[in-house]
């Protein structure tokens, strides 16, 4: 089985994962309300809250729509993710490298070599900048940028000396390790020849949100062409996926929104102002991968772009990728440049507050997205109004199901001149989403979903006789395997006990059972009283069905000892 995740891990994972902050970076409006946090559903359309997270069990529940689950589930559902990028996307929060890793590593070949060629280079080149002959070239063009010694240090910006084999000379001695700077992108191979990609430039290397460098901008010092040079796309870098400066970004605590800026200096200048949650694309445009990534980082998100027209087509691309993830929970705003500024020279001109001044006047997506288009239109006419309803229609028609799609869609109406008018509320944005079904609490159900809630409890149901077992159906086999589990992980969570049977028909099964109503008339004092009647009621069941079952066998002058014993025992079991 390719790359399977060790159940150990999981549990770890589960266990340093804190579902509220997870789940309230996407939705901030959830607010405590007792033990418990409750905002809207994200998962369906609701005016009051029954989307509710606990914190002790690490898990989620919607008493509107029945989505349930744990962190792993919830990033699952909420960002679309296949459960090994959820995983990994945990991991990476936590600060723990999945067992068995790679992104590419599942379907290609062991990254690390790669990796660690690039992290000799990324060392390298950081050295050539303070030690190399010819780098005061390249250090006066640093400081005449405005770049102070600590920012330098901060993303690790180097200097590639100039002549052909400066890498080759160094990591290259053995065929295999030209060939794995080939790989990693370092030298090309052209025409049988082979030599250093990145010559007489300033590096700055482009680290991947774990902080691993996986490729290099390099800045060509005067004037020469081009101006940068990136790395290839290789195995583990990709121009389309990563951000430059995300790492150093996502260090920084989610207090101020995440800007999204086009160049490398730009990214760098913010921060060494003081906005330390900017990242670069790197030199293309935003793509559905990038927007997943930033908005998996933020709360809030603000585009940079230049004012001139080049700017605003870039940003009505970027806004365009944006609508399938603006469901107005995560705002997403844009801020045009004045002609001819890019972040840099702006925050090195008017400063870091009126710079920041800006970014709070900066445009929100919805507005963006009506001005630009009013102004292709002409609303005097009703030509214009239906344009405008034509253009604008398909567009709000790819934002999630939602308030926010809702609203916007009333908004068009308005300016259309047609009278708003509520149709039905939206469909839900989970398919998958159906009414809660209830499951009927048998005694078996009951002490399964007593001791999900409060796995502690599992003492509670070891102390007592356990004819129960001799039961045989699922519901006890089940509840014989949740009990052994928690006897060798006592410190289990629903959470953890969840992803321990996932994808399994017994997990459907314990997800249904994990519902809080269920349980809810039973005050939470009750729980271990709850429990052991559950289980006397399950005890004398199996010693009924046992005596049942020997009757059926014949009368008692053909009992054997055993089973005499047994029927002693039956009768004289204490409950
Ligand atoms: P800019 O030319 O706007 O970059 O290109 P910049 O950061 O402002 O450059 P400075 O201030 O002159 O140093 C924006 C981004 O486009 C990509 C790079 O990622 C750059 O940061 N680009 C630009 C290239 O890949 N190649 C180029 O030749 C130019
Ligand atoms: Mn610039």
């Amino acid at each position: 089985m390719a790359g399977r995740i060790p159940q150990s891990f999981i549990d770890d994972l589960v266990a340093r994962t804190d579902i509220v902050e997870l789940i309230k970076r996407r939705v901030p409006a959830l607010r405590k309300a007792g033990r418990d946090y409750q905002a809207c559903c994200p998962f369906h359309d609701e005016r009051t809250p029954s989307f509710t997270v606990s914190p002790d069990k690490q898990f989620y529940h919607c008493f509107g729509c029945g989505a349930h689950g744990t962190a792993i589930s919830f990033l699952m559902e909420y960002e679309r993710l296949g459960f090994r990028d959820a995983v990994e996307e945990l991991a990476q929060m936590a600060g723990l490298e999945v067992p068995g890793d790679g992104r590419a590593g599942d379907h290609g070949p062991d990254p690390s070599p790669l990796l660690a060629i690039l992290a000799e280079a990324a060392s390298l080149y950081r050295r050539q900048l303070s030690d190399h002959p010819t780098a005061g070239r390249a250090r006066d063009y640093l400081s005449q940028r405005g770049l102070t010694e600590e920012v330098l240090t901060r993303f690790d910006i180097g200097y590639a000396p100039p002549g052909w084999s400066f890498l080759l000379d160094r990591l290259g001695q053995r065929q295999t390790d030209r060939d794995g700077l080939h790989a990693a992108g370092l030298v090309v191979d052209q025409d049988g020849r082979r030599y250093d990609r990145f010559r007489d430039r300033i590096m700055f290397p482009i680290r991947d949100q774990r902080g691993r460098v996986i490729g290099f901008g390099g800045r060509a010092i005067g004037d020469e062409k081009p101006k940068y040079l990136n790395s290839p796309e290789t195995p583990v870098f990709h121009k389309g996926r990563e951000l430059y400066g995300l790492y150093e970004a996502s260090q920084a605590r989610d207090e101020f929104p995440l800007l999204v800026v086009e160049g490398y200096l730009d990214a760098i200048a913010l921060a060494q102002f003081g906005l330390p949650r900017v990242v670069a694309t790197l030199g293309t445009a935003t793509t559905p991968d990038h927007l997943r990534r930033l908005l998996r980082n933020t709360s809030e998100l603000v585009f940079c772009f230049d004012g001139d027209r080049a700017g605003r087509e870039a940003a009505w691309k970027a806004l365009q990728t944006a609508l399938p993830h603006a469901g107005g929970q995560q705002p997403i705003r844009f801020l045009f440049l004045p002609d001819g500024e890019d972040p840099d020279t702006l925050i090195r001109g008017i400063g870091r507050d009126a710079f920041e001044q800006r970014l709070a006047g900066s445009q929100l997506l919805s507005d963006f997205l009506f001005q630009h288009l009013t102004s292709q239109v002409d609303l005097g006419t009703r030509e214009g109004r239906a344009r405008l309803d034509s253009l604008a229609k398909p567009l709000i028609e790819r934002i999630p199901n939602g308030t926010f799609k809702q609203l916007l869609s009333e908004e068009l109406a308005n300016r259309v001149g047609l009278r708003s008018v509520r149709t039905a509320p939206a469909a839900p944005r989970r398919q998958r989403i159906r009414p809660t079904k209830t499951p009927t609490l048998t005694p078996t159900r009951l002490a399964i979903a007593l001791i999900l809630h409060q796995p502690d409890l599992a003492d509670e149901a070891r102390r007592m006789p356990d004819d129960w077992r001799t039961l045989e159906n699922p519901g006890t086999a089940l509840l014989a395997r949740l009990l052994e589990t928690l006897d060798r992980y006592p410190h289990s969570t629903m959470a953890s006990l969840a992803e321990r049977w996932r994808d399994t028909e017994d997990g459907q099964y314990l997800g249904r059972l994990c519902d809080p109503t269920l349980i809810e008339h039973i005050p939470s004092d009750g729980f271990a009283a709850e429990l052991r009647g559950a289980i006397q009621l399950l005890n004398r069941q199996a010693r009924e069905l046992e005596t049942q079952r020997l009757f059926d066998r014949g009368r008692p002058s053909q009992w054997s000892e055993a089973d005499k014993e047994r029927i002693r025992r039956g009768l004289l079991a204490r409950d």
